[in-house]
């Protein structure tokens, strides 16, 4: 008798239809003056939810998982604040990279990361390098990061390759556009969570979230978890997304 194929289950796309989720990490400090408690405190409790999120978002079959963890905007806190949260990133990317490289997840930082403090630019590229390979999904850390930033750079770029004749003017269309975006390799934007019940992109992803669903919480991020990530999911699945069509 023949045996036949089984379905190869591990491949099959998983019922919420979401493959790239991102969000913005919002109210850690509402999360640690509701508790007297200082900022750093808030942060701490928001690495937490990271992780926890992190390790739903693998549970839950997503290809890629992209938290805003520092934006270019973000240099206007006071500097212990800068310095402390640099601290939380160095300190989770040291502690949590040996758990991603084992379960076969990719780490990414997008943003302008090579303008943060070198050794930190060096904690961060060989991260990139050691999971690089990995085949599970891609976790992104947004660092330095601003949308606007990011299409100027992609501008720049552009203009460039028209300066030296590999490009000409005519050919520049979205995909051209896309491929210079830090997201290049990443798949389409389906969901943008916010949390906190701020209801604003604060210069993420914009070029990005052009056809993304968005869903905004008034949980404060440090409790945020995969509950929480399943029911964002259970939103995104019962929306009727028509691209422009009908
Ligand atoms: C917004 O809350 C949160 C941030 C600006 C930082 C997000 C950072 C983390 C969750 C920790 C580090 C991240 C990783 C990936 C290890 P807020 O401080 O603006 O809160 P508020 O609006 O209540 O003051």
């Amino acid at each position: 008798m023949a045996t036949q194929a089984k379905p190869d289950l591990t491949s099959a796309a998983p019922a919420h239809g979401a493959r790239h989720v991102a969000i913005i990490m919002d109210g850690n400090g509402r999360w640690a003056k509701k508790r007297l408690l200082p900022r750093i405190a808030g942060h701490r409790a928001g690495v937490e939810a990271v992780r926890r999120v992190a390790r739903a978002a693998q549970d839950m079959g997503l290809e890629c998982l992209t938290l805003y963890a520092f934006s270019s905007e973000n240099w206007k806190r006071p500097a212990t604040e800068v310095s402390d949260l640099m601290g939380l990133l160095r300190h989770f990317i040291q502690s949590d990279i040996d758990e991603f490289h084992a379960n076969g997840v990719r780490l990414r930082v997008i943003g302008n990361y090579k303008a943060l403090e070198p050794g930190l630019v060096d904690l961060i590229e060989s991260a990139m390098a050691r999971t690089a390979a990995n085949t599970g999904p891609v976790i992104a850390i947004a660092l330095n990061y601003g949308a606007q930033d990011e299409m100027v750079r992609a501008a720049q770029r552009l203009a460039q390759r028209v300066a030296s004749g590999e490009l000409s003017a005519e050919n520049i269309g979205i995909e051209a556009i896309d491929a210079e975006l830090y997201t290049a390799d990443l798949p389409p934007l389906d969901l943008l969570i916010r949390t906190s019940g701020e209801q604003r992109l604060s210069n993420f992803m914009l070029w990005q979230a052009a056809y993304a669903e968005l869903y905004f919480t008034d949980m404060l991020w440090p409790d945020f978890d995969g509950r929480a990530l399943a029911q964002a999911l259970d939103a995104f699945r019962m929306r009727d997304r028509r691209f422009g069509g009908l």
